[in-house]
């Protein structure tokens, strides 16, 4: 069974999670709005992806005998300046992200649970692979956000994200 100090925290991951998921849909909700849904696709799978990660952490919860307990999630902000900032608040929220991660780490070495040090070195790796590639758009957006046919090529290659998630309707 696992300690009710380290049960606490991966609930308030999967809080994380949620919220992450949050922002991002809030996020490609913007883009939409603005034209953008090449940029908008690429963070509705991103909202995705952190749904995925809730669900690691509520899945292995469950495995260890926690009790799942789901808190209030957050509003995130509705809108951006322009594409550039909502990304560059993306890599932010992913260092952001990070430092809870290894937090998380930290309290499983300080308790001994060898088995959650073990699970949480996956989002570990996650997080390195996040970072950089929020880093790499904001770095490509700073070099072509003054052209439109930058930005215009930008959307549509971000557009090109496969979803990770579908709809009951279109899944056959
Ligand atoms: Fe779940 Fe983007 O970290």
């Amino acid at each position: 069974m696992i300690d009710s100090k380290m049960a606490d925290a991966l609930n308030d991951q999967i809080n994380a999670e949620l919220y992450s998921s949050y922002l991002y849909l809030a996020m490609a909700a913007d883009l939409s709005s603005k034209n953008f849904n090449g940029f908008a696709q690429w963070m509705r799978v991103q909202a995705q992806e952190e749904l995925i990660h809730a669900m690691k952490l509520y899945d292995y919860l469950i495995q260890r005998g926690g009790a799942v307990l789901l808190a209030q999630v957050d509003a995130p902000a509705t809108s951006w300046d322009n594409v550039l900032s909502a990304f560059e608040d993306a890599y932010e929220h992913e260092k952001y992200v990070t430092g809870r991660i290894n937090s998380l780490v930290d309290l499983a070495e300080e308790l001994r649970d060898h088995a959650t040090r073990s699970f949480l070195q996956w989002f570990v790796d996650e997080q390195v692979e996040e970072e950089a590639t929020a880093d790499e758009v904001v770095g490509k957006l700073r070099m072509v956000s003054d052209s439109g046919n930058g930005m215009l090529m930008m959307d549509r290659d971000l557009g090109a994200r496969e979803p990770l998630l579908v709809a009951s309707d279109d899944a056959d």
